[in-house]
C-alpha cells in the first residue's frame, strides 16, 4: 500500500498513472484485464482511456454516458461493485445494458471518487469465475482507490493549469505581436518620409553637392535604422522554443561581461562582479540568456552614460521554503534611473527613451524580448529604480539540484 501510494504520488503522465493503477488493481483482485474510464466534462461521459492485460477477450463499451446503468450504480453506490453481474442483475432496469461478457465471469468495478464526484472508474475482469473478494482485499482495494483518485485528480488539475498557462503565454505573445505590427508601421514612417523627400528633391538638387552629401548620410542612417528594426522584429517573430541545456550561470555572465569590458573601460565605468560560489546551474538556452544579459548590460552602460559610474553584476543561488532551487542575477547600475511614469512601460514593445536618429538609437524591443525569453524559461524579471541613483534588474530562474 505504501509502495503504491508513493509511486502514484509523483506521476509523470496520465497514461503511466493509469497503467500503474490498473496493474496494481489487477494484481490485488486477481483479474488479469482492466480498463480505466475517465470523466470528460465537456461531453458528460466516461471514456475508456487506458486498458491493461490481453483485452481482446474482454469487451466493454469505450464510452459510457452518465446515465449508463453501471455509471449510475457507481455514482449512487460510491463503492466497489464486486461480482458486477450478481449486484446488478436483480435490478432489471440496470442490467439490460451491461455487456454479455461482464455477466459470465468475474467482473468488478472500482469507483475513483474525490469530493464526492466520480472522476473515473476501473472495470476489472477475469475470464474465469472466482469467488468474491475477501473483506480484507476489498478494504485494501478501497483504500488504494482513494489514493488513486487523489493522484488522478491532482494530475488532472495540473494538466488543466499547464494548458491554460500555455494558452495565456500564446495570447500574450499574439497581443505583443499586434502591438509590434502597429509599432513597426509607426517606427518606419519617419525614416521612410525622409528617404522619400530625398528622392523627390534629388533630381532638381543634383548639382548641390552639400545637399546631396548631407542627405545621403541621413538616408543611409534611416535605411540602417529600418534594417535594424526588421532584424529585431524577425528575431522576435521567429522566436523559437528555447533549446535547453545544462548551463553554468556564472560562465554565461562572465562571457557577457567580457563583451562590454572594453566599452566600459573607455567610458570610465567600473564593473564589479560577484559570482555565487555554488556555481548555480540551470536548464538554459545559452544564446537566449546571453541576449537577455547583454541587453541589460548595454542598457546599464547607456544609463550611466559617459561615467564615472559603476555596474555591479551579482549571481546567487537560493532555496524556496518548499525546497525548490532558484538562481538569481542582479544587474545594478549607478545610472540616471527610470522615471516612475516610465517604469511600467519599459517592457512594452517599442518603448524607448533613446529616440535620436543616430546609430545608437534604440528600437525599444530589447526588454520586450528579454521578458519573453525569461518567461519561456519559467523565470521572472523585475526592476527597481530611483531617478538620479540607479537601476537594478533582477532575473530569477529555476536552478538544477547539484
Ligand atoms: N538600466 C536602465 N537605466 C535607465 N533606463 C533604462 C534601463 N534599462 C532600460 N531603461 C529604459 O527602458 C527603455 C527600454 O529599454 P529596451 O532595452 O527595451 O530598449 P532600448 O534600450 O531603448 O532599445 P534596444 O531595443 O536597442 O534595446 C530604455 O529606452 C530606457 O529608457
Ligand atoms: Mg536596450
Amino acid at each position: 500500500m505504501t509502495r503504491f501510494l508513493r509511486a502514484i504520488g509523483h506521476p509523470t503522465s496520465l497514461t503511466r498513472l493509469a497503467d500503474y493503477i490498473l496493474s496494481n488493481f489487477s494484481e490485488i483482485s486477481h483479474c488479469p484485464h482492466g480498463s480505466l474510464f475517465l470523466f470528460e466534462r465537456e461531453h458528460h461521459h466516461y471514456r475508456q482511456m487506458h486498458t491493461f492485460g490481453p483485452i481482446k477477450m474482454f469487451t466493454v463499451p469505450s464510452v459510457m454516458a452518465i446515465d449508463h446503468p453501471l455509471v449510475q450504480a457507481l455514482i449512487v453506490g460510491q463503492h466497489i461493485f464486486d461480482g458486477l453481474e450478481s449486484t446488478l442483475t436483480p435490478q432489471p432496469e440496470l442490467s439490460h445494458d451491461i455487456p454479455d461478457t461482464l455477466a459470465k465471469s468475474h467482473t468488478l468495478a472500482v469507483p475513483l471518487i474525490t469530493h464526492g464526484t466520480l472522476i473515473a472508474f476501473t472495470v476489472l475482469h477475469s475470464p474465469t469465475a472466482h469467488g468474491t473478494l475477501s473483506p480484507e482485499t476489498m478494504e485494501l482495494l478501497t483504500a488504494m482507490a482513494q489514493g488513486a483518485a487523489n493522484a488522478l485528480d491532482s494530475l488532472l488539475i495540473y494538466e488543466d493549469l499547464r494548458q491554460s498557462q500555455a494558452l495565456m503565454r500564446r495570447t500574450d505573445r499574439l497581443r505583443s505581436l499586434e502591438i509590434i505590427a502597429g509599432g513597426f508601421a509607426h517606427e518606419i514612417r519617419n525614416p521612410l518620409t525622409s528617404i522619400k523627400t530625398f528622392i523627390q528633391l534629388a533630381p532638381e538638387r543634383k548639382d548641390d553637392s552639400q545637399f546631396i552629401g548631407e542627405f545621403s548620410r541621413i538616408v543611409l542612417e534611416d535605411v540602417n535604422r529600418i534594417e535594424r528594426l526588421i532584424q529585431e522584429i524577425l528575431d522576435y517573430a521567429r522566436y523559437m522554443e528555447p533549446q535547453l541545456t545544462d548551463e553554468d550561470l556564472n560562465d554565461i555572465v562572465t562571457s557577457c561581461l567580457y563583451f562590454i569590458q572594453v566599452t566600459a573601460d573607455t567610458r570610465g565605468i567600473k564593473i564589479e562582479k560577484q559570482l555565487a560560489p555554488e556555481r548555480p546551474r540551470g536548464m538554459l538556452d545559452r544564446q537566449q540568456i546571453k541576449q537577455v544579459l547583454l541587453n541589460l548590460l548595454l542598457n546599464a552602460l547607456d544609463a550611466v552614460g559617459k561615467g564615472p559610474g559603476s555596474l555591479r553584476v551579482r549571481t546567487r543561488q537560493f532555496q524556496k521554503p518548499e525546497g525548490t532551487l532558484f538562481m538569481q542575477i542582479d544587474i545594478e547600475d549607478t545610472g540616471q534611473g527610470i522615471a516612475p511614469e516610465n517604469l511600467e512601460h519599459i517592457f512594452d514593445p517599442f518603448f524607448t527613451t533613446k529616440h535620436t536618429s543616430t546609430m545608437n538609437a534604440g528600437t525599444g524591443l530589447g526588454l520586450t524580448i528579454a521578458h519573453q525569453i525569461i518567461q519561456e524559461h519559467h523565470g521572472d524579471i523585475h526592476v527597481a529604480s530611483t531617478v538620479g541613483q540607479g537601476t537594478t534588474f533582477r532575473i530569477t530562474l529555476p536552478a538544477l539540484q547539484q
